[in-house]
């Protein structure tokens, strides 16, 4: 060893020593089979050489020199022989060492000055990520010298599918986006983009022989605001955008540079309207159909009785499949109501012609017909679970979303299955109960729930177990109109989920990730990634005292970070308040905090108005308990000074299905009262309603109550904020009994259903 190096050494050693990490072992997310810290470091700068032994890794190294031009500033030349005991340090793409070794596996030996990748091309692109975040970790903030610890590392996935989708049709996102989005994907090791290209909002495809699909059914003239649908309120602003075919080849190149294969969707015979509205003969009723400006679920589907569907759809197809070079293409298949079916003589005439049982028999043939189209052409088709009903395509492979009872018998009937439970993977579903969460379609899908995910059901034989291929994370963009806002709905749960597909399921540990994930999220600050922060940002608690006071306390998983706050409803900044000890909340206020990292705010805020009347913080019991998913734990939250928000999914909201809100305040003495309140949520389309009827009543021993105040009818609106006066009276004791509206009536979603009856805060003033 010569002296430069030493001294380049012991200095390296000495930097590392300062300034890096003392650990045991490295931070790779997601996390890899074997990984072992060695003697030494190795310095990566710009005279680094990298040599290419294997030459099916030239796209994988012009991927590397294009990411270190962009951070660095600097690319690495590329030589094609190695040196022994090298003076400058090369980075050695080399052949894979086991010919047994799983798929994408790969190797690292990392020392002094050389850092051999060893694996196929697939697993010399998932070494070069590996690689990657040992250099983000270890980078001097000039980036000229890059030191990482000496390591041993073999990795392979645990998945051969590690999925990311993404919805362009609710909203469509530019080609620069769709790249964006791959390259994160990337950078965790999933290898499938799942791309959602037509929907009732619009058609996002070009094709050549159909020139109105994107004409007409690329735009629709506005969009519903918030959740406003009945009565509808339109933005009145059109939205569209579709890819050209060159655009699509762009992309397919540009995800096959980074070892994804893209799965394009194109959506039958349901969530078509875009495309019925572009060519009305492909539709039972043939028009006129509009392209949707609402969410949901809408019966104008694909005709299934007249051959010239057919017709169009393996012209569709064909240009598909020569845009789209991997083995899948997604036929859709969910949501397809049978409404319009069930009337149209042609589906009828079908159904008759082929002996079939009903409308589920005749989805199933319309499946199967494409299927066998596609086949032929040497393709295979992915569908929703609903193409289990009415009988399975004979090759199709299954994505389970409605649960994970799909993939369950699709795996048992010996067919492949791509996991992808709303439970687990929706990413469109809130992230936290906070109530200044941004509007979102619903759900609750915490970062913890989503790295718990275990894609095996237990009940699979060992046997059938084989045919869950892996998993999915969904991205429904309907309120997502933004990238910053598809990016904070993404990651980091996205970053959860790559470890549910690549790790092995004892190398996981929710705690252990998040303190890598808090490495990791210092590139993501770096790549500009709007992504949420709630995994580390702060949480605050509510409570009482025995006394009846209302407390507010705040935590964070942040080292060293102060939460400062205010309780005038102004922004918390660097000289804000600094918190010390839970806050009393004696008058009704609006609290802000946030924490800061040397002045700098970090994480998400924390937002809450107070509004603290005199049951605020009182003794209650509600006689019924409310359904487990809308239940805030504690009777106490229905009098914490906190009113549930439009959004039915946060923390307050008390959800009784089937049963009665029926709650007795005890204000332990006699007070004065001069008003009740109380709110309620009505969203039929949630299968919620307001109750039917509503009534006080206060008591001085509890025992007997007489009626002080009765409402039975409530406006039409989303959010009910019921306020009532009453002569002065004083009383102990409240009862507040809110009827629960019982069966939902023929005719509204859920028919026959338990109606919920959704309540948050009793108010008394
Ligand atoms: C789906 O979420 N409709 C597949
Ligand atoms: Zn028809």
């Amino acid at each position: 060893m010569n002296t430069k190096r030493l001294i380049t050494q012991l200095v390296s050693l000495f930097l590392f020593m300062n300034c890096a990490f003392t650990q045991q072992s490295v931070n790779i997310i997601p996390q890899p089979v074997f990984s072992e810290l060695k003697n030494g470091i190795v310095s990566i700068g710009a005279q680094t050489e990298i040599v290419l032994i294997n030459k099916d890794a030239a796209r994988t190294v012009a991927y590397l020199n294009d990411y270190l031009a962009k951070w660095t500033g600097y690319k690495l030349k590329i030589v094609n022989q190695p040196v022994k005991d090298p003076a400058i340090t090369q980075i050695i793409y080399d052949i894979k060492v086991k010919a047994d070794a799983p798929d994408e596996a790969y190797g690292i030996k990392a020392r002094d000055n050389t850092i051999r990748l060893m694996g196929d091309a697939r697993g010399l692109f998932n070494a070069t990520q590996t690689l990657l975040q040992l250099m983000e970790q270890n980078a001097s903030s000039d980036r000229k010298k890059i030191s990482f610890p000496a390591c041993d590392i073999y990795d392979y996935p645990r998945f051969q599918y590690r999925g990311m989708h993404l919805d362009v049709g609710r909203h469509f996102f530019p080609v620069d986006f769709v790249k964006r989005y791959i390259d994160l994907m990337a950078l965790y090791k999933f290898n499938t983009f799942h791309w959602h290209l037509t929907e009732d909002q619009g058609w996002r495809i070009e094709i050549k022989k159909y020139p109105r699909l994107t004409q007409i059914g690329s735009m629709r003239k506005q969009t519903v605001v918030g959740k406003k649908f009945n009565p509808f309120v339109g933005d009145s602003i059109p939205h569209g955008g579709y890819y050209t075919q060159e655009q699509i080849r762009e992309v397919v190149k540009y995800a096959a540079d980074r070892q994804i294969t893209i799965i394009p969707e194109i959506e039958m015979p349901g969530h078509a309207l875009a495309a019925l509205a572009s060519y009305p003969y492909l539709g039972c009723t043939k028009g006129p159909y509009e392209v949707a400006t609402r969410w949901g679920v809408f019966p104008d589907v694909f005709c299934a009785g007249n051959d010239s569907t057919f017709t169009f759809l393996e012209n569709v197809l064909d240009e598909v499949i020569q845009l789209f070079p991997g083995k899948y293409i997604h036929i859709g298949g969910d949501e397809c109501p049978k409404t319009r079916w069930e009337k149209c003589p042609k589906c009828q005439e079908r159904i008759r012609q082929l002996g079939l049982k009903d409308e589920h028999a005749l989805q199933s043939y319309f499946i199967q017909r494409i299927e066998k189209y596609l086949n032929g052409k040497g393709r295979m088709i992915i569908g929703w679970d609903e193409i289990l009903e009415g009988g399975l395509a004979p090759n199709a492979t299954v994505m389970s979303w409605r649960g994970e009872e799909g993939g369950i018998t699709a795996a048992q009937q010996h067919h492949d299955v791509v996991m992808t439970p709303g439970k687990y993977v929706y990413l469109d579903h809130y992230q936290s109960r906070d109530s200044s969460e941004p509007l979102a379609i619903g759900g609750f899908l915490p970062l913890n729930t989503v790295y718990g995910y275990e894609p095996i059901p237990a009940k699979l034989s060992v046997e059938e177990a084989k045919y869950i291929k892996g998993a999915q994370g969904n991205v429904w963009t309907e309120y997502m109109p933004t990238e910053s806002q598809v990016e904070y709905m993404v990651y980091p749960r996205a970053i959860a989920l790559s470890e549910v597909l690549w790790s092995q399921q004892n190398k996981k540990n929710y705690d252990n990730f998040l303190n890598r994930l808090k490495i990791e999220m210092k590139r993501l600050d770096r790549l500009k990634v709007n992504y949420a922060k709630h995994a580390l940002g702060i949480k605050g608690d509510v409570n009482r005292t025995k006394e009846g006071i209302i407390k507010l306390s705040f935590s964070s998983r942040l080292d060293g970070a102060k939460i400062r706050y205010t309780n005038d409803g102004s922004e918390p900044g660097p000289n804000s308040e600094i918190y010390l000890q839970p806050l009393t909340i004696g008058k009704s206020m609006t609290v802000r905090a946030r924490p800061f990292l040397n002045d700098q705010p970090y994480g998400n805020e924390y937002r809450q108005d107070f509004i603290i009347h005199k049951a605020a913080g009182k003794k209650v019991i509600s006689k019924f308990a409310p359904g487990k998913e809308h239940n805030p734990g504690s009777d106490f939250a229905l009098v914490d000074g906190i009113e549930g928000s439009e959004n039915s999914d946060d923390n307050n909201w008390f959800g009784f299905s089937g049963n009665d809100l029926d709650a007795v305040i005890d204000f332990e003495q006699p007070v004065e009262i001069s008003s009740f309140g109380i709110n309620f949520i009505n969203n039929p389309r949630g299968w919620i309603y307001p109750p039917s009827s509503l009534s006080f009543s206060v008591s001085d021993d509890g025992m007997v109550f007489r009626n002080v105040a009765s409402k039975d009818s409530f406006e039409n609106k989303r959010l009910l904020k019921i306020r009532m006066d009453v002569t002065s009276l004083k009383a102990r004791y409240v009862r507040v009994i809110a009827k629960n509206a019982g069966k939902i009536p023929e005719g509204k979603p859920g028919a026959g259903n338990d109606a919920w009856l959704f309540v948050d805060e009793l108010l008394v003033f």
